[in-house]
């Protein structure tokens, strides 16, 4: 197979592979980090000389993802695709790649307990991080940490596994590693950090202090649209680069990195590969939290609902595209602290983005997760517009929007396969209460994610029930049109 890849019609490693070194493990080999950390990885191998290489991880799921990787001498492809082109590339910094489960704990320990290992990185979604989203907080009753707590030398979540590896190095008299979060949750960096010192805490207070010391925790923004791989997307990448590889993804060709430069044992310069280093991530993250991920999960619930299966759909249709594009501009971006931006570029370049017609990015992948993204995407803007007393319509129709979907039954009356860690919670608001009104209060009393006061206040819970209402009577895209006429 490495054979093969190597002859594909891509841009192929042209750098020595035996060169790189491991110095990043990697946790959540999905398809967001083989299309984007990796991809700046192989840029700085292929033009600036950097051997700095990964050690691909999957913790909880993902072990045919490894196994491919493994099959083909850690190779594999990334298309990029836009209307008109779409370009590969055959990514090489992967030098090893394991699973917990298959490969087994001790060998994933082992790899972070090497001694040059200087960073640790985490794509792993956000319920992967065992946190309330509501409060940023580890929450020390969910059923892995718990777990792990009993049995800390064994643990299975994310937070149990880099904290392990840490006592194990500080045991060694090795230095520590940086602990980086490419996941889409606002101040990544300080919500990794509250979740691993937490638990450290718990574990034994001498190495929380030890971590608190010795371990960074920094913050980043990452941008590009990297769809869920299916068949339709593997058989495109054949046909491009004449190579089958299971392994392969396809993005879009936008992308987009920015880090907090806040590193205990060195990191690679990717700023010579786009990204901007600085010291503070935090406006850029909201910003794109809020325009970016914001109107992506209005859109996912709204045009789920309305039957368009594909974002780019949704940009086919003139409401849809104009209730986005307000939802960015009049009701997101002036919630946002960042400056230097020109934020009316920046969405236009988001409906561009969006209406990607080779992307396929479908409605139900980003309305997954729910509980675990309307807190950072919606009600922040929501709360504080409440504050400036100002119009939240477009927020209030995504909210009911969201809350309609996790009813579970669309407007034809097919079931919805609604996927969400809290899941059990929202099927119980749901079946003990009737449609309407009362299903609405129902589901704003699950406290992690809409916290304490939102549902206390009246004129948050008037326009959520209003645009549920006008849901239920008229329908996504009638709904949709109505509140768009308004911008
Ligand atoms: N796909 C995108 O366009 C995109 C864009 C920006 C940011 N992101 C971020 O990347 C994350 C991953 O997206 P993806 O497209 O790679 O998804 P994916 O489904 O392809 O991969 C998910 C990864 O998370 C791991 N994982 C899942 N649950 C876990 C848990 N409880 N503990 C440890 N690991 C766990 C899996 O092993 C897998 O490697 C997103 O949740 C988001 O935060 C994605």
């Amino acid at each position: 197979m490495e054979n093969q890849l190597l002859k594909a019609n891509a841009v192929v490693p042209a750098y020595d592979r035996q060169r790189l070194v491991p110095r990043i493990v990697h946790l959540g080999f999905g398809a967001f980090h083989r299309a984007h950390q990796s991809v700046y990885a192989d840029i700085l191998a292929t033009e600036h000389g950097s051997d700095w290489g990964y050690c691909e991880v999957n913790l909880i799921g993902g072990e045919q993802q490894i196994a491919d990787l493994k099959a083909q001498d850690n190779l594999y492809t990334v298309a990029e695709m836009s209307a008109d082109a779409w370009t590969a590339r055959v990514v090489g910094v992967a030098k090893r790649a394991l699973h917990a489960g298959v490969d087994g704990l001790e060998a994933v320990l082992a790899a972070m307990c090497e001694p040059q290992v200087a960073i640790v990185s985490l794509t792993i979604t956000e319920k992967g991080y065992c946190h309330s989203p509501a409060t940023g907080q580890l929450m020390l009753d969910h059923p892995f940490i718990a777990a792990d707590l009993q049995n800390p030398q064994q643990p299975k979540s994310a937070a149990g596994v880099i904290v392990e590896a840490l006592a194990r190095r500080k045991a060694k008299g090795l230095a520590a590693f940086t602990v980086m979060s490419c996941d889409n949750m606002p101040e990544n960096g300080h919500v990794t950090r509250n979740v691993i010192c937490a638990y450290a805490r718990a574990v034994n207070a001498e190495l929380a202090d030890w971590i608190d010391a010795n371990v960074t925790f920094p913050s980043t923004m990452v941008d590009r649209i990297v769809p869920a791989v299916t068949a339709d997307t593997l058989d495109k990448i054949e046909q491009l680069t004449g190579v089958r590889d299971p392994a392969g993804v396809a993005c879009e060709p936008f992308r987009q990195w920015v880090i907090e430069d806040n590193f205990v044992a060195g990191r690679p310069e990717w700023e010579k590969a786009g990204a901007e280093l600085v010291a503070d991530v935090v406006p850029f993250e909201e910003m794109k939290l809020r325009m970016l991920n914001g109107s992506h999960s209005f859109l996912a619930y709204l045009g789920y609902l309305a039957g368009y299966q594909h974002i780019n759909e949704c940009m086919e249709d003139d409401n849809y595209r104009r209730a986005a594009h307000a939802l960015m501009l009049q009701e997101q971006a002036p919630t946002l602290k960042v400056k230097g931006v020109d934020l009316a570029h920046y969405a236009d370049l988001l409906i561009a983005r969006y209406s990607n017609p080779a992307l396929r990015h479908r409605t139900w992948q980003i309305a997954m997760d729910g509980s675990q993204k309307l807190p950072q995407r919606m009600l922040d803007s929501v709360r504080w517009h409440r504050v400036h007393q100002h119009a939240f319509d477009l927020l209030a129709l995504g909210v009911a929007g969201w809350m309609r979907y996790v009813g579970g039954v669309d407007e034809q009356g097919n079931a919805i396969e609604v996927s969400d860690p809290l899941l059990a919670v929202i099927q119980q608001a749901v079946a003990g209460s009737a449609e309407g009104e009362a299903r609405v209060n129902a589901l704003l009393g699950i406290e992690a994610i809409f916290g304490t006061e939102l549902p206390k206040d009246a004129t948050f819970v008037e326009q959520v029930t209003r645009a549920y209402q006008a849901l239920l009577a008229n329908g996504a895209k009638a709904t949709v049109a109505q509140y768009a006429a308004k911008f």
